[in-house]
């Protein structure tokens, strides 16, 4: 099986490069190998690699300075997830995206589920909420 790891230079890109690693073979691309913020880039990259399963770890994650730095944020965390959703269904391949916990208040009594409401506590989670990826093919999407 053919994995495309994205975001493979961060915390959780690398422990998943070595994770994954027995699953397959994983092209693994850091921010100098593929820019998230390049959408055709990205859609090429999917289309000439052809992977049966996407791993998006790549976030901007730079909570602070997702409060003014807006666009770029919303071009990692919504556009770029957007973009491989497409990719993912068009070519009948899983997507496994990471967002943040940060959607989530805080103020539950028992672990997260993925149906329950959000209430995002910064700008990072607002950008990183449902609000922003209408356009996703949820079927697409693990
Ligand atoms: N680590 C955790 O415990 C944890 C917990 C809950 C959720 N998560 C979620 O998991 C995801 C990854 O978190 P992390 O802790 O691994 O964060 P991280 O260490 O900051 O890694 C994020 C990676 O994304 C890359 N990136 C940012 N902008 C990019 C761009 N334009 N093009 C390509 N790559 C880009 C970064 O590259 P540069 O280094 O070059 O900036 C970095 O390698 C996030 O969505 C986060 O919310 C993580």
């Amino acid at each position: 099986m053919k994995i495309l790891l994205l975001g493979a230079g961060g915390q959780l890109g690398r422990e998943l490069k070595r994770s994954l690693a027995p699953l397959g073979e994983v092209v693994a691309c850091d921010r100098s190998r593929l820019d998230l913020a390049d959408a055709d880039a990205l859609r090429q990259r999917v289309r000439t690699e052809r992977p049966a399963l996407i791993v998006n770890a790549a976030a901007y994650t730079a909570v602070d300075k997702a409060e003014t730095d807006t666009a770029s944020a919303l071009a990692i965390n919504a556009h770029a997830p957007g973009v491989l959703a497409e990719e993912a269904k068009a070519l009948g391949a899983r997507l496994i995206h990471y967002s943040t916990d940060y959607v989530f208040d805080g103020s539950g009594v028992r672990p997260w589920r993925e149906g329950d409401a959000v209430a995002p506590i910064n700008a990072m989670a607002e950008q990183s909420g449902p609000e922003n990826r209408p356009s996703w093919p949820a079927a697409a999407v693990t």
